[in-house]
């Protein structure tokens, strides 16, 4: 049959709502890898299906069940945010499907199922590289506000045991909702608490009203230094922040500025195909996904089904926009280099320029 010479994946983003961009970067970046790469591998037609699941995760569930059961795909990919990964993992394990986690970045995602394989960041992994850099920068007492959710109790819990273990203090942590959060009390209460400086996770997509607000209340001026995870100085939108920006520190995996010739290749061809818009570490995910999936692909030639194609993504080795990367075959989890990184101005434009790099990090969040 036609359909034994085709390969699918399902990959599920978060196309309309809150995290929107997030399934804007991905489906560009996957679409992008696509055009370079061809559709032909190891002697199969891949298919991408594309399904938006407003990032609710019982609508992400769904559509995943669907793509499984009457769509046949042989890889399901994407999850834009935590609650969507955790609720495919069982749906992954029972069905035998590996699961391409582009873009949610809880550690514990790699253990809801044997079938997870992650290709974006843990924020355990970028998270303890601020807290080294902090105190040796004149920064002793942090107030850390975080979204109140996987990722951002990750970002907590790491950046304060590693702030703390340096000599450093949280004084207060304050955590804001997913949902339509309204950073304005909280922001005040900071700016009364008088910090060395404010350590931010917000998911990619909400940065831009963590600076405005932060701006707005002239918390700079009052001696307060924003520093945080690059979720907040996303690629998607540093560029509209305006010049209050400038200056504000952030560690994290990927920078549409990363200096190396691939990733001027990436951005160049990014902008390009998607009338301008910088890709950011979103993308960077949705693309190196797609990599882990095409060479499992064409070592498996479709053989042996999702086991075969899981054990063929365990340990791939490779070159990314963002620099050297792996994917542990241990955790399933990557494996990569974590930068600092401030924003600056670069030919007129506000990039995250990296200053320091800290080599092979793997997430220190993993239990066993
Ligand atoms: C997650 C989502 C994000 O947009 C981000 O920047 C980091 C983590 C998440 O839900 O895991």
């Amino acid at each position: 049959a036609a359909q034994d010479n085709v390969f699918k994946i399902g990959l599920i983003l978060p196309m309309t709502g809150q995290q929107a961009t997030t399934g804007r970067q991905i489906e560009a970046a996957a679409r992008l890898y696509m055009a370079q790469n061809g559709d032909m591998v190891g002697g199969k037609k891949v298919q991408l299906i594309i399904k938006d699941d407003t990032s609710l995760p019982d609508v992400t569930r769904r559509l995943a069940q669907e793509l499984v059961v009457n769509e046949k795909v042989n890889v399901l990919a994407g999850m834009g945010i935590t609650p969507s990964a955790m609720a495919t993992a069982p749906l992954a394990t029972q069905s035998k499907t590996p699961l391409v986690v582009m873009a949610a970045a809880t550690s514990s995602i790699t253990e809801a199922s044997p079938y997870v394989v992650r290709t974006s960041f843990t924020l355990p992994q970028v998270s303890v590289a601020l807290a080294d850099w902090a105190p040796k920068n004149g920064i002793k007492k942090v107030v850390t506000l975080v979204s109140d959710y996987g990722p951002g109790i990750d970002a907590e819990k790491y950046f304060n045991q590693r702030l703390t273990f340096n000599g450093g203090q949280v004084t207060e942590a304050l955590r804001v909702p997913l949902r339509n959060p309204d950073f304005a009390p909280f922001l005040q209460k900071v700016r009364d608490a008088k910090p060395d400086a404010l350590f931010v996770f917000v998911p990619s997509g909400a940065g831009a009203a963590v600076m405005k607000q932060f701006l707005e209340r002239g918390m700079d001026k009052a001696g307060i230094k924003l520093i945080g995870t690059g979720d907040v100085t996303d690629d998607d939108q540093l560029n509209d922040m305006g010049d209050g920006a400038l200056g504000v520190v952030t560690s994290h995996h990927y920078s549409a500025a990363h200096p190396s010739p691939m990733n001027k290749k990436f951005v160049e061809a990014f902008e390009k195909a998607n009338k301008g818009l910088r890709p950011n570490f979103m993308a960077v995910g949705g693309y190196d996904g797609m990599r882990v999936i095409y060479e499992a692909l064409k070592t498996t030639k479709g053989a042996g089904g999702g086991d075969a194609l899981l054990a063929a993504m365990k340990g791939q080795i490779f070159e990314s926009p963002r620099g050297k990367v792996f994917i542990d075959a241990q955790t399933r989890d990557i494996v990569q280099d974590v930068y600092l990184r401030k924003v600056e101005r670069v030919n007129g434009q506000l990039y995250n320029v990296e200053f320091d790099v800290i080599k092979d990090v793997k997430d220190p969040g993993k239990t066993k």
